[in-house]
């Protein structure tokens, strides 16, 4: 396995929107054991495959130490209302109060090609709208209000330089200690 470099907010990969998965290959399991050893490195909860530069509609999450891979998901239901602050892996050091919805049900692909749905409330739920909002292009910061994002925006300036070319090296940072562990998606 390999721990993979994370892109940050700024390199377009994190803006397009993903390709479906068509075919479960072995390069396709190799990437979700990659992105699930690099996610756990950085302390995160979820990792969305453009947030290590691919373009597979595929992301790991792992809430309550339940690992899961979704392939193509979709968010099929959702109920409720709820706000919480987040954090994203390609955006180190911001966060933001988000709001989304508080339950949801999600129908995705597993790593045989399967089809199963999840019905997830709370932060499981939180962390599934958020990953497949990266599959779409879309990140947290986009829901702050217009002031907020412009502080988020601000505070990202200062920090933009310890990535150069838009790449986290995560190598470098191991014994940093995140003052929020257990938010970043
Ligand atoms: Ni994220």
């Amino acid at each position: 396995m390999s721990i993979l470099d994370i892109r940050v907010l700024g390199d377009p990969v994190l803006r397009n929107d993903t390709t479906p998965v068509a075919q479960i290959t072995d390069d396709l399991r190799l990437l979700a054991r990659n992105m699930f050893e690099t996610m756990y490195v950085a302390k995160g909860i979820g990792l969305a495959a453009p947030q290590v530069g691919r373009s597979e509609c595929m992301a790991v999450v792992d809430v309550d130490d339940n690992p899961l891979v979704i392939i193509n998901p979709e968010i099929i239901l959702t109920d409720g209302k709820a706000k919480a602050e987040e954090g994203c892996l390609s955006i180190p050091d911001i966060y933001g109060d988000v709001e989304r919805a508080a339950s949801v049900r999600v129908r995705a692909q597993d790593l045989d090609g399967q089809p199963f749905e999840i019905e997830a409330d709370d932060l499981l739920a939180r962390c599934l709208q958020h990953e497949i909002d990266h599959l779409h292009g879309k990140l947290f910061i986009d829901y702050l209000s217009v002031l907020k994002r412009r502080a988020a925006l601000a505070k990202w300036s200062k920090n933009k330089d310890k990535y150069p070319r838009f790449v986290r090296k995560l190598e470098g940072e191991l014994t940093r200690v995140s003052e929020h562990p257990d938010e970043e998606l």
